[in-house]
């Protein structure tokens, strides 16, 4: 079965990023960096722009980038010739582009945010939309992104991730078993759409009996294949993690608390399918007074600290970002494993917390890994076991010098 010496066996070659360009991005009027396929620590004071460069390359995977960013927050804004504020620089959007290495081969990916205008109650709007190319040509979806790279990333928000709501450990939940199965996000995406219109309709008063069953039909049916997919791919870590020695960085135990999932433990899919569309059908009476209706968006992802018997909520706070890296270590390894490509690593102040056995223990770890890894920090001497390993660069007054 899997383990982890056989990982060197199944990369033949690194992938990541060597030439990365920023227009207009954030802070960065324009950028080049050109990284090593190592790891490469990123240091400088608060507000430098460390966090930029990382989200900067989380646009070349699908979806929102790290920050779950507003598209209308990234483009660069610049100090007003008049006043105080902050206003935006006008005709430019900003562009990610990036020449990437999978595999021994070469591609370039960028992303763009691209201006539209749309008509709506006799007035014109404008809106931006992010648009992609590969290698030059503009592809339809950003789901195609996810088969050049594969980024997982840690950052600060992250700290709290086993506190407070489900949402996002769910949506954590989702990006790792993205990383597997790349129609997840399409699922998870179009079931938000349709849970969007009917739950309107139904505010709406909207007594459609057809159109409500059509879109409770396609809940039922995609909302089984998430399940069956957050299932598939959380058994498959948790076997994986039970190889895996229990040292820092401990083993744990990850579960799906959700009724949907738990069903298809001893129901075959399409009665659970049934069920999910006869609960939808039941539920359209009291959703208004109610929000709490089970289902695969209603889901938790749950984590244990094995040898303890914890719930993560109950650790302590470096404990819980001992087993935030636990799961990150485990997605990164059955990962390559599973696609024989390395993922870039974007670790946003991942040595918080961490006390300095654990830090330099993922340090080696992270650098045993033999892939691309964005480390931030403020503390450039937090990394000098990877002295003769990383490739080190500071940022400052919007620019990033090698050291
Ligand atoms: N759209 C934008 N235009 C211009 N500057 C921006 C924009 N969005 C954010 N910034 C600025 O970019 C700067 C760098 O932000 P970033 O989050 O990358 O800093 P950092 O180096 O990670 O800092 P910290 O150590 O505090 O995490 C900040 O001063 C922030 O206000
Ligand atoms: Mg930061």
């Amino acid at each position: 079965m899997m383990a982890a010496y056989q990982i060197s066996e199944v990369v033949k070659e690194k992938s990541g990023v060597v030439r990365l360009t920023l227009t207009d991005f954030r802070n960065y009027a324009s950028l080049r960096l050109e990284p090593e396929i190592c790891p490469i620590i990123i240091t400088g004071e608060n507000g430098s722009g460390k966090t930029n460069i990382l989200e900067a390359i989380s646009f070349l995977t699908p979806g929102r980038g790290l920050r779950s960013a507003k598209m209308a927050d990234i483009k660069r804004l610049t100090p007003a010739v008049v006043g105080t504020g902050y206003v935006e620089s006008k005709n430019f959007s900003w562009a990610v582009s990036a020449d990437i290495i999978k595999n021994s081969e070469e591609y370039t990916l960028a992303t763009a945010a691209q201006k539209n205008a749309k008509e709506n109650d006799d007035e014109w709007h404008t809106f931006e939309r992010r648009i992609v190319q590969i290698d030059g040509q503009k592809v339809s979806t950003q789901a195609e992104l996810g088969k050049y790279l594969s980024a997982i990333w840690v950052t600060p928000q992250m700290d709290r991730i086993f506190l407070g709501g489900p949402q996002p450990r769910r949506s954590f939940l989702d990006r790792i078993v993205y990383t597997f199965d790349l129609e997840h996000a399409k699922r998870t995406s179009t079931f938000e759409h349709l849970y969007k219109e009917w739950y309107r309709l139904i505010k709406n008063g909207v007594k459609d009996n057809a159109w409500l069953l059509s879109l409770e039909e396609q809940m039922a049916a995609i909302g089984v294949s998430i399940a069956a997919a957050r299932r598939e791919i959380i058994a498959r870590l948790n076997t994986f993690i039970e190889k895996e020695p229990d040292d820092v960085f401990p083993n744990l135990k990850l579960e799906l608390d959700g009724k949907i999932e738990q069903m298809l433990d001893t129901h075959p899919a399409i009665d659970v399918e049934d069920y999910y569309l006869n609960s939808l059908y039941q539920s359209r009476k009291n959703i208004l007074q109610n929000d709490s209706i089970e289902g695969v968006n209603r889901t938790d992802f749950k984590v244990y600290f094995k040898k303890k018997n914890m719930p993560a909520e109950l650790c302590s706070t470096g404990e819980q970002k001992s087993l935030l890296v636990s799961i990150i270590l485990a997605q990164t390894k059955c990962q390559i494993l599973d696609k024989g490509f390395t993922p870039v690593l974007l670790l946003d102040e991942v040595t918080t917390h961490l006390d300095d056995i654990k830090r330099d223990a993922l340090l080696e770890k992270i650098r045993d890994l033999n892939l691309q890894a964005f480390i931030t920090s403020t503390d450039r001497n937090a990394f000098k076991i990877l002295k003769n390993d990383a490739e080190f660069f500071e940022v400052k007054n919007n620019s990033v010098i090698k050291r």
